[in-house]
């Protein structure tokens, strides 16, 4: 890792464990991330008696539903937090939660039969070696798929485009690769996967999504860190407020989602 990528890994233990899981349940409820979710157990079919591995797993609810189609289903991640959150939330499902990085998968060559990676290759430093590592533990004839969000479809309006974009590119650099989605398909075909299908779903924010969550937290972030004044902060949430009101805050967001076979 390097040491932009261990310090961030550092940060992201740091943060509250429960606040972590809160977001990440919030993610899974939105339209677009179950759309995708279903579609990768879809594509990925596990039967029983094969082994399906989810990397970087969070609260581990996608390994469970690989284990309730018979899979052996094992989960990968490395917060310790996280893990001890997915064993309680799984209560007597016959599933593993594994610590583990998506760099240096705890299997051996050519032995997992199934895996999925969902929102993880943004967080990390090297997606091509990260492609590479779980191709390698992935046996011939075995499927994978992988879920991004691509950072660069994201669109909020009405928003200055100015202030707009000092904010995004600030968050773009914060994200070790904020492009994920759109290369997705080129990181499993460049190591040497069949491509079997790909598919995108767009997460559009309800109204009251201009004053919480992201939208609602993030000119305050950005003030933080310095890339917008008071002011600027002050007139971006009072706009997005204000067309909320009438019907007219626009955000959306692009996940993407590749499926492939190894030959
Ligand atoms: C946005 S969350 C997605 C969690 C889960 N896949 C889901 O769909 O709800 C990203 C997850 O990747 C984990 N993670 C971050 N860096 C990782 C790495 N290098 N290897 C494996 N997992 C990692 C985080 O701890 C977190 O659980």
């Amino acid at each position: 890792m390097t040491e932009r990528g261990s310090f961030r890994a550092a940060r992201v233990a740091e943060q509250n464990v429960e606040r972590q899981a809160f977001v990440l349940d919030q993610m899974a409820g939105r339209p677009a991330v179950r759309t995708l979710k279903a579609w990768a157990l879809e594509q990925l079919a596990p039967t029983a008696g094969e082994t399906a591995v989810d990397v970087g797993s969070g609260t581990g609810a996608d390994v469970v539903a690989l284990a309730e189609l018979g899979a052996r289903a094992i989960g990968v991640e490395p917060s310790p937090g996280l893990r001890a959150e997915a064993v309680r939330r799984a209560a007597g499902a016959d599933v593993e939660y594994v610590d583990g990085r998506a760099e240096a998968l705890p299997f051996a060559d050519e032995s997992v039969d199934v895996l999925r990676s969902e929102r993880v290759l943004q967080h990390v430093d090297d997606p091509a070696a990260v492609v590479e590592e779980m191709t390698r533990v992935l046996r011939p004839g075995g499927r994978i798929v992988l879920i991004d969000t691509d950072w660069g479809t994201a669109i909020i309006h009405p928003a200055d485009p100015d202030v707009l974009q000092r904010m995004i590119a600030y968050f773009h650099d914060e994200n070790a690769n904020p492009y994920s989605g759109r290369q997705l398909r080129g990181l499993l075909a460049d190591a040497g996967l069949e491509i079997t299908g790909e598919t995108a779903a767009t997460w559009i924010e309800p109204q009251d999504g201009a004053r919480k969550g992201f939208v609602g937290m993030m000119h305050l972030t950005a003030l933080k860190a310095g890339v917008i004044t008071q002011a600027e902060a002050d007139t971006f949430a009072r706009t997005l407020g204000e067309a909320a009101d009438r019907g007219a805050f626009h955000m959306s967001l692009t996940m993407y989602a590749v499926s492939a076979q190894k030959p």
